[in-house]
């Protein structure tokens, strides 16, 4: 008899970026990096950065707890173990999300917004005073692609106005903040639709000749904006420093299981936190996803590996299940999919470009090389060595082997016994 679960319970993981610190795992070096880089503006060395990785790998988590920090909040910097010499952050900070189709003009005041609304709210501050400062008239003001579809240059009034604003807005808080952070995520979604490379060119410099030294800008994207930006301005690499946000090594994995369930008193084998680290291929999202399918299984406060087992059943089909088919189909049709089919249920991972050849019922792989090539390409398979190939995204080969390889057979009416049902 299946026992019902209907209890309430809080579930520590998220899909989120990541705000609470104790959760946080990794990322030390680009941590105090960004530390010191704020340090230094604090002090009147305006220091940029832009942080990069690919999608996923924790880069939006990373600008969060960079905002925390920078407000004054001590967790992560006291767990970390760095040495701030009893400085305290004060920053104000504001944060952008780009979305597709925003103008530089948009981005702007959305920064300004919640400046204004941050500032506002510190009690000795007289809002109407400040009021005036944001009277300038950003809507004339267009930046954007033409009707022709070119890259126009950035207006120089809406550099001038925002610096202005910025100017006026530092010079007020001076006395309660250390200065001013601007974060701009996902700068990919529309760095091709204006000149953001002159753009931030031209604000940088022009904070400088208008004596703004406690600035810092932080600008996020992924892997390849800041080739974009750099081709827009070369000044950019020089301007912005690049932290790379890394894979998570295996320690890094598992701590990210274990401080989520510290923070609702349950624990965890040991051999779950290796099977969560080793599928999640060091993305931190998909440990989010398992440990979270994987909490709400569990009755005991203790994840077991039969928990893993149903947690990552229910992952695979029901949470991701259609995430999954449609990544899967994305692949291609026919032999791209026959391929994906005998890597996944090969018995090991790193499968032998001798094995996918005699499964197709092929003298050489030669005969598929497109196929491969694209499949890489894709990032669908990786190379491991000469002749040596695996499956990149590990839950999508448990899903090919558990799902998609059962649906075929009931897709194509196989009958349960018919010697014809071999997966080719
Ligand atoms: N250092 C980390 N420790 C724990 N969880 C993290 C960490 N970085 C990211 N996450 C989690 O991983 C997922 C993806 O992170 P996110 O910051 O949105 O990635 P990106 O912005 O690079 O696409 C989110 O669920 C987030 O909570
Ligand atoms: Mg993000």
């Amino acid at each position: 008899m299946i026992v019902l679960n209907f209890k309430l319970k809080f579930n520590p993981f998220t899909n989120q970026p990541l705000s609470n610190p104790n959760i946080f795992a990794g990322r030390e070096q680009e941590i105090f990096y960004m530390i010191k880089s704020l340090f230094q503006t604090a002090k009147g060395n305006p220091k940029h950065v832009f942080v990069t990785g690919e999608r996923g790998i924790g880069k939006s988590s990373y600008a969060k707890q960079i905002e925390l920090i920078a407000t004054g909040d001590r967790t992560l910097i006291d767990r970390i173990g760095i040495d701030t010499d009893r400085h305290v952050f004060e920053f104000i900070s504001s944060k952008h999300t780009c979305t597709e189709g925003n103008s530089l003009e948009q981005i702007v005041n959305s920064l300004l917004e919640t400046l204004k609304e941050k500032v506002s709210r510190i009690p000795k501050f007289n809002v109407k005073e400040l009021d005036i400062s944001f009277e300038i008239n950003l809507g004339i003001i267009k930046a954007g692609i033409n009707p022709k579809g070119q890259i126009e240059q950035v207006p120089s009034e809406l550099i001038n106005a925002f610096v202005s604003v910025l100017k006026q807005l530092s010079d007020k808080v001076m006395y309660v903040s250390e200065g001013l952070v601007l974060i701009i995520d996902e700068l990919d979604k529309v760095v091709n639709t204006a000149n953001f490379g002159s753009f931030f060119k031209a604000l940088t410099e022009r904070l400088i000749d208008k004596n703004v030294m406690n600035v810092s800008i932080v600008l996020v994207g992924i892997n390849g904006t800041m080739q974009k930006l750099t081709e827009q301005h070369e000044s950019v690499r020089r301007i912005f420093h690049e932290i790379e946000i890394p894979i998570l090594n295996m320690e890094e994995r598992k701590l990210i299981v274990t401080n989520a369930l510290n923070e609702v008193k349950a624990t965890v084998d040991i051999e779950v936190l290796n099977e969560i680290a080793h599928i999640s291929g060091g993305f931190p999202a998909p440990i989010h996803l398992l440990g979270e399918s994987i909490y709400d299984c569990d009755t005991d406060n203790h994840l077991d590996i039969n928990d893993f087992r149903i947690g990552l059943d229910k992952v695979i089909r029901y949470i991701k299940k259609s995430e999954l088919k449609d990544k899967l189909k994305g692949a291609g049709s026919g032999r791209y999919q026959q391929i994906l089919r005998i890597m996944a249920s090969y018995p090991q991972e790193n499968v032998p470009l001798s094995h996918i050849s005699q499964e197709l019922g092929v003298d050489h792989p030669r005969q598929y090389s497109t196929n491969i090539r694209k499949l890489l390409d894709n990032d669908f398979i990786e190379k491991v060595e000469l002749g040596i190939y695996k499956l990149k995204d590990k839950l999508l080969r448990t899903y090919i082997l558990n799902v998609a390889m059962l649906e075929d057979d009931d897709e194509m009416g196989y009958d349960e016994d018919s010697d014809t049902n071999i997966i080719h």
